[in-house]
This record gives structure tokens, sequence and C-alpha cells, in this order.
């Protein structure tokens, strides 16, 4: 039985056994998928020992995902175009890096959200890896224009011009969160601010109105939504979505890497959810 697991630091309430488990089941596909705790600097250790003990794949999550883009042998265009990998498969004898998120996020938003990226104004909040992961596969999906604004804005301008650079001809624009004034179709928050109860980042209000506002970010268990869903609601959003449906796309996206079979998502998404998650 091909053996599998997500790797990160903290790792005891990921999701991701128990999506891969309904994927692997509705698919007659026969895997173990487990829970991989490694150190803050264990990441190489920790990696190198399941594979030599025979394991076939990795997902990795926070805080392990630029090192990981580093210790595998090659990296998608993906990959390496977000310096991150969330992940791993073994070909061969050598660790192909993958980056399923924005993918996941894209599908999650048009497919299941029905959104359309195609000519939306997007804002993207945050310039850390979390945005660094959707902005490439967002800016594919040919918005009008693309925004990043960020706490700190010398890691917007950097992140906006590393992206114009790669794709000429890319509408991207760089702002301090205090100074975004326009409306947009799609606000997507890709911040850490939420985690540590730190509240929403300060964004003016106006920018949100009448937009789908996406936190990258799932509502924690027992909540109904996460704080920037609920700000953004609060604040005349024409929708809230939390990152649920992304965790479970991008899951898929990397199950069917290993395995070959694309998993309906439809009916795990809705699992979750009925759990309470
Ligand atoms: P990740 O890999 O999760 O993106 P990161 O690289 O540490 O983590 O980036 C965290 C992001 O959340 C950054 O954009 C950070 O803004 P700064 O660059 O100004 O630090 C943003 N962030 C975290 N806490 C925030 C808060 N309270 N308000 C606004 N932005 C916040």
């Amino acid at each position: 039985m091909d053996r599998y697991a997500v790797i990160g630091h903290p790792v005891a309430h990921s999701l991701s056994p128990d999506i891969h488990a309904a994927f692997a089941a509705a698919t007659s596909q026969s895997i173990r998928y487990e829970k991989l705790p490694a150190p803050r600097d264990g990441f190489s250790l920790v990696a190198e020992r399941f594979f030599a003990e025979g394991g076939a794949g990795l997902n990795v999550t926070v805080p392990f995902k630029e090192e990981a883009a580093r210790w595998v042998n090659a990296l998608d265009p993906a990959a390496r175009e977000a310096g991150a990998v969330n992940t791993i498969a073994r070909r061969a004898g050598r660790f192909q890096g993958y980056n399923t998120d924005g993918a996941g996020l894209v599908r999650d938003l048009v497919d299941n959200c029905g959104e359309t990226i195609r000519g939306a104004r997007i804002l993207l909040i945050g310039a850390g890896g979390a945005a660094r992961g959707v902005a490439g596969p967002l800016l594919d999906q040919r918005p009008r224009h693309l925004v990043i604004a960020n706490r700190t804005e010398p890691r917007a301008i950097a992140l906006a011009e590393g992206l114009r650079q790669l794709r000429r001809g890319a509408l991207v624009e760089a702002a301090a969160l205090s100074a975004v004034a326009q409306r947009f179709d799609l606000v997507i928050s890709a911040t850490s601010a939420g985690l540590d109860g730190a509240g929403v980042p300060e964004l003016p209000p106006e920018s949100v109105v009448g937009a789908c506002c996406y936190d990258l970010v799932y509502a924690a268990s027992g909540a109904s939504d996460t704080a920037f869903c609920r700000w953004a609601e609060a604040c005349g959003a024409r929708r809230v979505v939390d990152g649920l449906g992304m965790l479970v796309e991008q899951a898929a996206l990397a199950f069917e890497l290993w395995r070959g079979v694309f998993p309906a998502t439809g009916p795990v998404l809705e699992l979750l959810r009925a759990r309470g998650v």
C-alpha cells in the first residue's frame, strides 16, 4: 500500500488525512495517508526518513513550503514561480516539487463558487508566501488588473515587480493597505492576520463593498466564519468565502499528481462542512 503524508509544524489539526482518505475511498485507490510532524529545523531529516522508508509522496504545509522548494530535485513552473512546494512526488528515484495551491484557489473560485476571474478587478491582500503562491495562477486567468496591498508596502512593490517581469503585459500594481481606494470584484485575503488573533488587515471598508471576499484561511472548527469574512460581510461584501474549498481542491490536484485520477471534490467539501469544520 503506497504511503503518503502531510509534513508540517504543527500538523496535528490538519484535515488532509481525512480529505485524502475520502478521495481514496471514492476512487478505489488503496493508500495510507498520515500526519508527519517535524521540528521547526527538521524538515529535511524527517522528509528523507519518510522517503527512505518507502514513502511515495508528501504534502507540505506551514512553515516548510519554501524549504521544500530548495530540497526537491526539480520544480514544476507553479512551484518555481511561487518559490514554494506543497506537493512532492517521487518519480524514478528523484523528488519532483509541485505547487497546487494557486490552481486549487482558481478551481474553488470558478468551479465551486461560480465566480469569474477573467476580466475581474482583483485585490490581493498580503505579500508573503501565501500571496506569492496564488498571484501567478490568478494572473493566468487574465483578470482586468491585480492590486497587491500589504501592511509593509515595499513587500507588495517587490512582489508586483517580480510578477510584471515574469509576465509581460500583466496589469499588476502595489499599494499600501490604507491607500486602497477603488472598488473590486474579488478581494482575496492572503495574510496571517487572523491566525494569531490580531484581527483583520486595516483596509478601507469601501474596498470590499460589492465584492466576493475570499479568505485563504478556513474557519476554525466550531466557528461559522473567519474574522476576515465576518469583517467583509459587515462592510457590505457581495459574498464571503473561506478557504476550505481551496484546501480540498489543492488536495485533489495533489491526489491526481500521485494517483493519476482526479477525485470528485464536491462530496468531500460537503462532508467537511457537515462535520462543522
Ligand atoms: P505566509 O507564508 O502565510 O504568507 P508570511 O510570509 O509571514 O506568511 O506573510 C504573512 C503576511 O500576512 C504578510 O503579508 C504580512 O504583512 P507584512 O508583510 O506587513 O508583515 C501579513 N500580515 C500578518 N499579520 C498582519 C496584520 N495584523 N495586518 C495586516 N497584515 C498582516
